[in-house]
């Protein structure tokens, strides 16, 4: 891995073929919020045998973890800058997790913040379907109200057991400490840890991998040019039952006239900032597409962005006719 290496979860398939990646086939285990990376390094050096991926969102903290996976040339961590919600659920195969770890996961201490908090019965479900039976779930935590709610999420989980008598202990000497479990321990806080072991407990797969489309491409005529459809491009933001769609800005180029709307597609838990291009052709028909800008993956909701947008122009040119369509059960129309 060079120095600056992480991946993304558009880079990679959904599922992704960890053996590939890693260039070898080994157990897999993760490591959620890594943070500095003390720990995961760590554990690299002390596991040879496993492949160890860590997620985590904070960029600045990816880019101090790389440099330290970099240093030590330890060539079977693979990072990954993304949320662990989204790389389990579009990366991972159901029983294929052969350890998870997270430590001091951001405690929320605020009433009204508690639902931002990971480890929750839904987390606690969707790791049941990645993880192998067997597999050990390490958690560590110095928050006296979240300890309490993952002991108790776990109590009720049918799907893991504790491998202690209790659901956490005050000790686990053997390990290094991590950069929060230092300040938790400096500022006189009790961290808790969580040993226990996903079970083998059947669960029925309620996360899907998500899906993809062919790339959108939509052929129009209406009457107004590449600037004019620009003007009318206004932000909205669209709520959907699953999907949150926000044209945040259109842009245009000085080039060739294109327009480019940023777009924000969340269809949890996969989340996209892209571009919808809008360029014309000589016979003055529009096209609009996905605009190949970073590592854009033409799901549902991608294809959903370009039907609304073809909507809006409707309301605002309603001679708009659409010559030919690659939308999800959309068709061109007949008239034409
Ligand atoms: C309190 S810090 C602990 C960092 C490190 N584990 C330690 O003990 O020093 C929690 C970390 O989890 C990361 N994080 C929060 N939510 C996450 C998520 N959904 N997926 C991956 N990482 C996440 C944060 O960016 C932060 O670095």
């Amino acid at each position: 891995m060079s120095r600056n290496d992480w991946y993304k979860v558009e880079q990679l398939p959904w599922p992704a073929d960890w053996a590939a990646l890693f260039g070898r086939p080994a157990p897999l285990v993760v490591e959620i919020g890594f943070g500095s990376g003390l720990f995961l390094v760590d554990m690299a050096r002390r596991r040879p045998d496993v492949n160890l991926l860590g997620l985590e969102i904070s960029i600045p903290s990816i880019r101090r973890a790389a440099r330290k996976v970099h240093r030590e040339d330890l060539s079977r961590v693979i990072l990954m800058q993304a949320s662990a919600e989204a790389v389990l659920q579009a990366l991972c195969e159901p029983g294929s997790i052969a350890g998870v770890i997270i430590n001091y996961p951001d405690p929320w201490p605020k009433k009204d913040h508690f639902d931002r908090r990971l480890i929750d019965d839904t987390f606690l479900r969707l790791l049941a379907t990645r993880m192998a039976s067997g597999a050990d779930l390490d958690i560590a935590t110095d928050h006296d109200d979240y300890a309490g709610q993952i002991a108790m999420c776990l109590s009720r989980s049918p799907h893991f057991s504790s491998r202690q008598d209790t659901p956490f202990s005050y000790d686990d000497s053997g390990r290094v400490r991590t950069k929060y479990e230092q300040v938790a321990l400096s500022e006189g806080r009790t961290p808790r840890y969580f040993k226990w072991r996903r079970n083998d407990a059947p669960i029925d797969n309620s996360f899907p991998f998500p899906v993809e489309l062919p790339m959108p491409h939509v052929v129009l005529r209406l009457p107004a040019d590449l600037t004019e459809i620009g003007r009318h491009i206004r932000p909205t933001v669209i709520e959907l039952e699953s999907t949150r769609i926000r044209y945040i800005d259109a842009y245009q180029s000085f080039h060739d006239g294109k327009l480019l709307i940023e777009t924000y597609v969340n269809e949890d838990p996969i989340q996209q900032r892209i571009g919808l291009e809008i360029r014309s052709r000589p016979a003055g028909e529009i096209i609009i597409s996905l605009a190949e800008v970073g590592f854009p993956r033409p799901t549902p909701g991608v294809h959903l962005a370009i039907r609304y947008l073809v909507d809006q122009l409707r309301e605002e040119f309603p001679s708009l006719v659409v010559i030919q369509t690659t939308l999800q059960g959309d068709h061109a129309d007949r008239s034409h």
